[in-house]
């Protein structure tokens, strides 16, 4: 058959795909760019990409393929998993067809910028057709999907389609992430040694816990420096990811979803398609984070308009859903430049706590008397606009809707889980439950004109049983959501959906698809969040990600923080507030209205420049911020996250600008310098800054001020002319 490698190369990436012979796809390389290659040259690689063949070990090279095949003496996790009835459970597949950006392959050698390879392949002995889609973004992002499909008579059971990238040897670090309500994404590092470090999710969502992205690097690799390579799989119902090392040296990292036990079943003609996973390479985590931002922002249906200052009251007011408080708080909101309003959990009947009401998707008589309409015009009525809070996909025993239909929960039959957050799941795979859901969801926003939804998903999946034989139902119950959030994405095109899972815990790329931003944390404590903002960014851009301004003293940490360092910990994001502001003092009032004009004055670069973390030499110390495409105007936070051994902390360069180009760097002070800033001399003469150029700033730097913990300044980066 044909004997083709293709090149892919955008972005500084390049990926040298092997589609030889009647072979499924491997990858020689993928990383760096390797420049424009001739056929030879290609070939020369591919050659020396092959192993020696070594004593005790199989008489031919193992070959490495996309989802790895144990036909071929490959002894790791294998690409495709399953079986009919005990037999075909090693398929050797033999590629049919390989096209690129639609068009048949017909030359032995392709060089090509951003694009997509499917392959086809079939087992005709298993009965097994596999479609392979490869795809290298315009950003460097690689990303690959299987489709398997059952061509004979009689069904097969799938157990795993498996997507592996090759990891050069040089790779022998592992970050990823941990996380538990109220502190997700918790960086995590350890050594890749000789076997598997596999992160499972089985919550039936994506996890507070979710590796998120797992990067294997070269030891010590930091944001600015160091070759990175990392797994990310986008889906949030159970899935896995790994990075693997075998005896022979060999290493990928990989993932795919993770499959109960006869949860797919194909029957003859059927076919299951593993959700995407993306493969990015980065010198740094901050090119790795950049290349997946800048896909996400090619999107057509990125949020582009201005991410509107949010206020949501759950701090607030929790479920005290007093008429006098809410119309209050939405004219004190609207006096400080708020531009949403979110109306959270306690709207709907019988939910006066969070042991009712889940699935009565009706607005409570009791509570609204007039129903919510009155509110949302209010709201509109001051120029923000509305936002409400569903869970579409959750029931609490006691609602109207548990009663009526116990035969709508998830369960595995004879049984009813056990209760978290006083909740158990609505099967919304079925069509009934999904029908009624979506429809009251419709009502609801038919009625008060919401342009907002934030979307909850408060507790894991236990016994996820769906229908009647209670069979696995995790991978229909999570397509049933995505589906219910395009539907409405549809029949409303304007509106919004933030992904909250309490707090975190469904952040990744799938359900980005179909939502505008997602819930960072239930933990707005800003020292936590100078950790969780951080570290949700290696995935998502800033303007996705709800970042607000709480109480002084936090309702999760119980501790107290200025006005100046929860305003600048949120700035990096989409900004807003979640503060009973009728508890608010005038003075801070005052503070917080000039923290939301320097939001919306630098939010259009914030949301659309590239993002730079600093390593900086003391650990106390943050340095982030975003610089501008153009790259003649940045903005950094500089916050204190603890106290370090030396004072002060010496200098701190900044990476992102124009060498060449001269800038202003001076410290935005809104409401003042924060208690306990001692000025470095380049401050100046009121606080005008100082006058280098790029490559001064990113070499020589600037002298850190001394500042209390737990306080942060802005700092203002303007080209001068
Ligand atoms: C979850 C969310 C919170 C809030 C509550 C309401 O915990 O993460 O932000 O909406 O539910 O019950």
């Amino acid at each position: 058959m044909h004997d083709s490698l293709i090149h892919l190369s955008s972005a500084g990436v390049s990926l040298l795909l092997d589609v030889s012979g009647d072979d499924l796809p491997a990858i020689v390389h993928w990383g760096a760019a390797l420049g424009s290659l001739s056929e030879d040259d290609a070939r020369m690689l591919a050659l020396a990409a092959v192993e020696p063949v070594v004593p005790n070990a199989g008489d031919v090279p193992i070959r490495v393929a996309l989802l790895p095949e144990g036909w071929r003496g490959w002894t790791g996790k294998p690409g495709v998993e399953g079986h009919r009835d005990g037999a075909d459970w090693s398929p050797r597949f033999r590629t049919e067809r390989v096209t690129l950006g639609g068009s048949d392959l017909v030359v032995t050698f392709t060089e090509a910028d951003a694009g997509t390879v499917v392959v086809e392949s079939e087992d005709a002995t298993a009965g097994l057709h596999l479609v392979t889609e490869i795809e290298l973004t315009g950003s460097g992002v690689v990303r690959a999907r299987a489709t398997l499909r059952n061509t004979a008579d009689d069904h097969y059971d799938v157990a795993a389609l498996n997507i592996a990238f090759p990891l050069p040897p040089n790779a022998r670090e592992i970050l990823d992430f941990a996380g538990r309500w109220g502190k997700e994404r918790t960086p995590q590092r350890s050594a890749l040694v000789v076997g598997i470090h596999e992160r499972e999710g089985r919550k039936g969502r994506t996890g507070a816990d979710a590796a998120t992205v797992l990067s294997v690097g070269v030891p010590g690799f930091g944001f600015g420096a160091g070759e990175v390579w990392g797994v990310h799989v986008g889906f949030s119902g159970n899935h896995r990811a790994y990075a693997e090392r075998l005896f022979s040296g060999v290493q990928v990292i990989g993932g795919g979803e993770l499959l109960l036990p006869g949860e797919i079943r194909l029957a003859t003609g059927e076919e299951y398609s593993g959700p995407w996973v993306y493969g990015v390479w980065g010198d740094g985590l901050d090119e790795q984070a950049a290349r997946i931002h800048r896909m996400l922002r090619a999107r057509p249906r990125h949020p582009r308009r201005p991410r509107p200052v949010t206020l949501n009251v759950w701090e607030a007011v929790y479920f005290d859903h007093d008429r006098q408080r809410l119309w209050d708080l939405a004219d004190r909101a609207e006096a400080l430049g708020v531009e949403r309003f979110v109306l959270d959990d306690g709207w709907f009947r019988g939910r006066r706590d969070d042991t009712a009401g889940l699935g009565d998707w009706f607005v409570d008589e009791e509570v609204w008397p007039d129903g919510l309409r009155p509110l949302a015009e209010h709201v509109r009525d001051r120029g923000m606009e509305f936002g409400i809070w569903f869970e579409p996909e959750m029931v609490s025993p006691d609602s109207d809707l548990a009663r009526e239909h116990p035969e709508w929960i998830l369960a595995t039959g004879g049984r009813m889980p056990v209760l978290a957050r006083n909740q158990l799941v609505l099967d919304i795979a079925r069509d009934d439950a999904y029908a009624f859901v979506l429809e009251r969801i419709r009502e609801v926003l038919r009625e008060t004109a919401a342009s907002y939804i934030k979307w909850d998903h408060n507790r894991d999946l236990v016994d996820p049983g769906h229908g009647p034989r209670g069979v696995p139902g995790v991978h229909g119950q999570t397509l049933a959501a995505y589906r219910m959030m395009a539907e409405l994405k549809e029949l409303f095109p304007e509106l919004e959906i933030e992904s909250c899972s309490s707090g975190g815990a469904r952040v990744d790329l799938g359900v980005i698809e179909h939502t505008d931003r997602v819930w960072v944390s239930d933990c707005i404590d800003p020292l936590e969040r100078q950790q969780m903002n951080r570290w949700t960014a290696q995935l998502l851009p800033p303007e996705l990600l709800g970042s607000h301004v709480a109480s002084g003293v936090s309702h999760s940490t119980g501790r107290s923080h200025t006005l100046a360092f929860r305003a600048a910990t949120a700035l990096h994001g989409h900004f807003g507030i979640e503060w009973d502001l009728a508890a608010a003092t005038p003075d801070e009032l005052h503070e917080l209205g000039e923290w939301i004009a320097l939001y919306k004055e630098s939010r259009a670069l914030m949301h659309t420049g590239e993002m730079v973390r600093i390593d900086t030499s003391d650990p106390t110390l943050h340095l982030y911020g975003s610089v501008s495409e153009e790259r003649d105007s940045a903005l950094f936070v500089l916050a204190s996250i603890g106290r370090s051994e030396v004072s002060p902390l010496g200098r701190f360069a900044l990476r992102g600008l124009d060498p060449d180009a001269r800038y202003r760097v001076r410290p935005v002070l809104p409401g003042g310098a924060p208690r306990g800033l001692i000025r470095p001399p380049w401050f100046g003469a009121d606080d005008r800054g100082v006058e280098l150029t790029g490559r001064a700033l990113a070499t020589a730097g600037l002298h850190t001020p001394s500042m209390h913990p737990e306080s942060a300044i802005v700092l203002d980066v303007s080209a001068v002319r």
